[in-house]
């Protein structure tokens, strides 16, 4: 493709790009495809010579667009929003223009420093202190397992990493029951082994029960285990709930014990001051992390990952092969050293891009009302004889279902799962569940970026004639 056809195709993608903006409510929010329906509308084997770049258009639409579930869709109210906004858009393809490796300064000085500054923004914005320092990762799992691998690494003062884990004596990773299945996965990669993650039980609000962690924690040390790290979350997958920093903290400070918080959707409303609460107790947390990808309106991938202790992360993940050698090693970042993977996108700049053109006034009033919506849609909730709120609400997301009169505990669960379904496969909302004290429970987030009152009421309105026409 020469670059005068790259400029003609381009314009009309970017058409392609607004008007799918334009009408993205109306697509069938979840996908319809079934299993290998689109696997089967492939070609078996890539073309041998070139084609045009408007077949290319034609079979997206044809072939691809069906199987697309739409996120950015208004309507779409499932799991937690990977939200995205244009200014995000505009500087991913400039970033995707660009195709600048990042992994040393030297490799793009700008991009480097740039990142530098945002995670200072970011840090600032959400009111860490100003000795973390924080890196770009590609999401909180990455986030979370650069987090557990340093805490590994402190406890054991970087034994793991020199000599393997053979002598170190078993490490216990602690989290509660509605933590996100990222610490588990992070814990047996770590080679801590899933069976050292320790499952604190919840109190009523879903949130940890430090008087548990700190048996757990005492139980371990009796028996000679190392407790290495505790995962507090600031609004956890299932219900949004808000682990207690202050008294966690606490207690990993008693200990010699790493505090990570994941805060990866709820970090957003840190932004808000009236939910710098959620942060009481920052002066006890080690490591945090928070996607902006996930409701700060900035396309996935984009993980802000802080730290206290920028040098033990760097301990734990510097190499120097020959060719990576520098002569401005030392006094600038060289953001390989703090995280997996050598390579790295220019990610910075669609954060840049997003916190300009909205300004942090322009993300508060939308997170603000954002949060509004979920608290009216909970208000209509109560009003409802026949609905159930099954969690407090405190952020976006709303946990419910439907009780109608002389049903049973698995009836409920059946009907209740039955009308998930129901709703997801008419195409105009989707919704997603969770299982609470044994309760079949649908989730409602409200953080898509363009997410009105009129779609949560649209919406509200649908689930409860579909429920009553059950
Ligand atoms: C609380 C929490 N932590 C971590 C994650 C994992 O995020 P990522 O997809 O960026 O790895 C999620 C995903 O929804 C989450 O809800």
């Amino acid at each position: 493709m020469t670059v005068e056809e790259f400029r003609k195709h381009a314009h009309k993608v970017v058409d392609w790009m607004a008007d799918y903006m334009e009408n993205v409510e109306w697509y069938p929010v979840k996908s319809q495809a079934t299993p290998g329906e689109i696997l089967g509308r492939l070609p078996d084997t890539p073309p041998s010579g070139p084609e045009d770049f408007s077949d290319f258009m034609h079979d997206l639409d044809e072939i691809i667009m069906p199987g697309i579930s739409h996120w950015q869709s208004p309507s779409f109210f499932a799991y937690f929003p990977a939200n995205t906004s244009p200014p995000s858009i505009l500087a991913e393809m400039i970033t995707a223009t660009l195709g600048a490796q990042c992994m040393i300064w030297e490799t793009s000085p700008a991009a480097a420093e740039l990142e530098e500054k945002m995670m200072i923004w970011l840090r600032d914005l959400i009111g860490l202190p100003s000795q973390f320092e924080g890196v770009i990762q590609d999401s909180a799992s990455t986030s979370t397992l650069a987090a557990i691998l340093t805490a590994r690494e402190n406890a054991v003062n970087f034994r793991i990493n020199e000599e393997g884990s053979a002598d170190s004596g078993i490490l216990r990773v602690y989290c509660s029951e509605q933590a996100h299945s990222s610490v588990e996965k992070a814990v047996k990669i770590s080679g801590i082994g899933r069976r050292n993650i320790v499952r604190i039980p919840v109190r009523d609000d879903f949130s940890m029960d430090p008087g548990k962690l700190r048996e757990a924690v005492e139980n371990d040390l009796a028996k000679g285990y190392i407790p290495c790290c505790v995962v507090a979350t600031l609004a956890t997958t299932g219900t949004a709930s808000v682990d207690p920093l202050r008294e966690t903290g606490m207690i990993c400070s008693e200990h010699d014990i790493w505090l990570h918080v994941d805060a990866a959707m709820g970090g957003t409303a840190l932004i808000l001051p009236e939910y710098q609460w959620m942060l009481d107790g920052r002066e006890y947390i080690d490591s945090l992390v928070f996607n902006p990808h996930k409701w700060m309106f900035t396309n996935f991938d984009c993980s802000a990952f802080f730290t206290r202790h920028a040098g033990l992360l760097i301990r734990t993940f510097e190499i120097l092969p020959e060719y990576l050698k520098t002569r401005t090693r030392g006094i600038v970042n060289d953001y390989r050293d703090w995280g997996i993977p050598l390579g790295r996108r220019f990610r910075a700049l669609k954060l840049w891009s997003v916190i300009r053109m909205y300004g942090v006034e322009g993300l508060q009033e939308k997170i603000r009302a954002h949060i509004g919506l979920a608290l009216a849609l909970a208000g209509n909730i109560r009003n409802e004889d026949d609905f159930e709120l099954l969690a407090p609400v405190l952020i976006n997301v709303v946990c419910f279902r439907y009780i109608p009169a002389g049903k049973g505990e698995r009836e409920l669960n059946e009907i209740n799962e039955n009308l998930n379904h129901r709703l997801n496969d008419t195409g105009r909302i989707y919704l997603s569940h969770t299982v609470l004290n044994g309760k079949y429970t649908l989730r409602m987030v409200t953080g898509q970026t363009n997410v009105t009152a009129e779609h949560v009421e649209k919406a509200w309105q649908q689930i409860r004639d579909t429920a009553r026409s059950l």
